[in-house]
């Protein structure tokens, strides 16, 4: 089917209730309305309980036009009135949301599909977790096929939507300069960092299935190291940057599980309520492309919560010809928006000293990027997918990452405890001390 810009939209979000759509989804629609975007757009939300929207949502134009209609999930025979609420014209698409528990996810695609909710003019948006191993993955995948073609599965990753994540392609599609040095004649080693601040918030229970490597290792950073050594021809189009992701991860070789870093911050037991929690809270991955380009070439994916900042970046190495030079390039996905490049330059005075400085991209303060859900959501909407993960990436990222999942899985503690507010390095130390 043909999806034009401002088609005819109805947005149908389970769990409208919920803390996700709360925090993320209605704020996202809220700008999305007031800036006169996607005038088309009607939402309805599903919920067990009654619900005043006028509770739910604060901006009157959002509120005038979404409804919420009062359903059981786990009721089959709810989706065949839920059909007929919608009652989808012609010239119209349903985009569905599921903002739900992993685990009622499979059971809700099943009901639609059973009551017809899957017509080609019907999309699916998935939040993670897409499984929590390779062969959970794959059962998922199978699940979502019975009932929706790939093309029709919208699978978000936010950290995808970010507009600095679009921008590494951008920036490496248009700058003749840098595409000559992207590989392995000229780069030493490439870092993949999402760094943050805050811990596991409460969320006991989600975290304690989950973990740093499947909630930000699997998804969000493989997905910023695809998009940064990926190849891009100079005829390419956005809608084959996911194809070309995929290449990306599909030359990777499985991880190398000694050289990964398993720590857990001090007192992470005691939020849970299991004292012999092997949840990791931080990890640092080591991987290699088998793409010639790429050969010798380490790729470092870290992440961490309670450490001492906020910070995603991806910071290119490149190799130097002694060592009084900089080297470095980076993607500052967030905060501070930009590109940044160390530079060395003449010191002003009569010495012919040099110093540090910095050439830098920032976008002016009175920009205001899109968030990722606000990009997500228009994108679904206009069905450009170059933004969301394919099946097959999904599949190929767990079977990357698999061999240190089954490693772990082995392994009753974490290799490193820290105190919550160190930096990375300071961790990353502490795991080299006890190797
Ligand atoms: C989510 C993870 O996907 O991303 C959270 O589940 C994490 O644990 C969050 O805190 C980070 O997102 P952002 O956009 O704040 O970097």
């Amino acid at each position: 089917m043909l999806y034009y810009k401002d088609m005819n939209t109805k947005l149908l979000i389970f769990g409208i209730t919920g803390d996700l759509s709360r925090r993320k989804l209605i704020p996202a629609l809220e700008r999305i309305t007031e800036g006169g975007h996607c005038d088309n757009l009607e939402v309805i939300g599903v919920s067990r309980r009654e619900v005043d929207v006028s509770m739910l949502i604060r901006d009157e134009r959002l509120a005038a036009r979404t409804r919420v209609m009062q359903m059981d999930i786990a009721e089959e025979a709810d989706y065949h009135r839920l059909k007929d609420e919608l009652a989808l014209a012609e010239d119209e698409q349903l985009l569905i949301y599921l903002s739900v528990p992993p685990s009622a996810s499979g059971r809700i695609v099943q009901f639609l599909g059973k009551a017809g909710i899957n017509t080609s003019r019907v999309k699916l948006m998935l939040e993670k977790p897409f499984g929590t191993d390779l062969e959970s993955a794959r059962h998922m995948a199978e699940q979502i096929s019975e009932y929706f073609e790939d093309e029709a599965v919208y699978r978000i990753d936010h950290y995808l939507a970010k507009g600095m994540a679009q921008n590494i392609v951008a920036f490496r599609a248009h700058n003749a300069l840098f595409a000559h040095v992207w590989d392995n004649s000229a780069i030493e080693k490439i870092e993949v960092n999402a760094f943050e601040s805050i811990d596991i918030e409460g969320r006991a229970q989600f975290y304690e299935q989950t973990g740093a490597l499947r909630d930000l290792v699997q998804g969000h950073l493989m997905q910023l190291l695809s998009l940064t050594i990926m190849d891009i021809p100079g005829d390419m189009h956005w809608s084959q940057v996911s194809t070309r992701r995929l290449d990306a991860l599909r030359q990777l070789q499985p991880v190398d599980t000694r050289a990964a870093i398993r720590a857990q911050y001090e007192g992470y037991q005691d939020e849970v309520e299991n004292p012999g929690s092997a949840v990791e809270t931080f990890v640092s991955i080591k991987l290699e492309s088998g793409a010639p380009k790429w050969t010798g070439v380490p790729f470092y994916l870290t992440t961490g919560k309670a450490l001492s900042e906020k910070r995603t970046d991806i910071k290119i190495h490149f190799k130097k010809f002694h060592h009084a030079q900089t080297n470095c390039l980076i993607f500052r996905i967030q905060p501070h928006e930009g590109i940044e490049i160390a530079l060395n330059t003449l010191k002003p005075g009569y010495e012919y000293e040099h110093e540090a400085t910095l050439l830098s991209f920032k976008y002016p303060a009175e920009v205001v990027l899109p968030d990722a859900y606000e990009q997500v959501l228009v994108d679904a909407i206009r069905g450009h997918k170059h933004i969301f993960t394919s099946n097959d990436e999904v599949i190929r990222s767990w079977e990357v990452l698999q061999p240190l999942v089954s490693a772990w899985a082995m392994h009753d503690s974490c290799d490193v405890v820290y105190q919550k507010g160190m930096s990375t390095e300071q961790v990353i130390a502490l795991a080299k001390e006890q190797k």
